[in-house]
């Protein structure tokens, strides 16, 4: 069923399905599980990150850690669509259900990791080979969190660490602090599906 009362209930775009609040099973998750730090729902960056591998290109079998990854779609397009290994991590365990609802109804496996961006350890990154991210900078206190980690996944062997945002004031002082130290660049993006969105992905290294 892709529609309740003349309503979507579910989108595609980027081969990717995305089922709406009011889809019956969605909604039977948001009477069991309660996500507090924003993983409500899918922030439209992820669609920016989709893009980029999209355009870009993604090894097969890469492996992919998709941090404050809320309902995962970044990550699930990731292992769908160029067959990567994805780790999908959150410090709220209340977004997995919805995460792996999504990871089903697209056929894909993604593991998922319960830590806090300052809790991810050197034995956490290692062998990990891309770090993503949708929209996961959005107070002060966690571009400090988010530097820190973001230094250590690349002293781990992370090869290239993508961030994408709306355009926030801390996205950008998380930027120009790692186009400064790491010769990261900000790549401004538009995309038109699922409708026109735009936005910035910070990228720090290449694969
Ligand atoms: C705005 S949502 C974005 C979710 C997802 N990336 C997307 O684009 O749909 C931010 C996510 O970051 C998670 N988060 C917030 N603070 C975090 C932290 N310190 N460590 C790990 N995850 C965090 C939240 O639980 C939430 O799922």
């Amino acid at each position: 069923m892709s529609q309740i009362k003349g309503q979507k209930v579910q989108i595609r775009a980027y081969g990717v399905k995305v089922l709406l609040s009011r889809h019956k099973e969605v909604r039977r998750l948001k009477r069991l599980h309660f996500p507090s730090g924003h993983g409500n729902k899918l922030w439209i960056s992820s669609w920016l990150l989709m893009d980029f591998f999209k355009r870009k290109g993604l090894s097969e079998r890469s492996k992919v850690m998709d941090v404050g990854c809320g309902w995962g779609l970044a990550g699930i397009y990731c292992a769908k669509k160029h067959d990567a290994v994805v780790t999908a991590v959150d410090t709220d365990p209340e977004v997995f259900p919805f995460l792996h609802l999504h990871a089903e109804v697209n056929s894909v496996k993604v593991a998922t990791m319960k830590r806090a961006f300052g809790g991810l350890t050197h034995a956490d990154l290692e062998g990990f080979d891309v770090l993503i991210g949708a929209d996961i900078c959005f107070w002060v206190t966690l571009t400090y969190s988010l530097k820190r980690l973001i230094n250590r996944a690349l002293r781990s062997g992370i090869k290239l660490v993508l961030l994408a945002g709306p355009g926030r004031s801390t996205f950008d002082e998380l930027a120009e602090y790692f186009i400064e130290k790491q010769g990261g660049e900000i790549l401004k993006r538009t995309v038109y599906r699922p409708r026109r969105i735009q936005g910035r992905i910070l990228k720090i290294g290449s694969l």
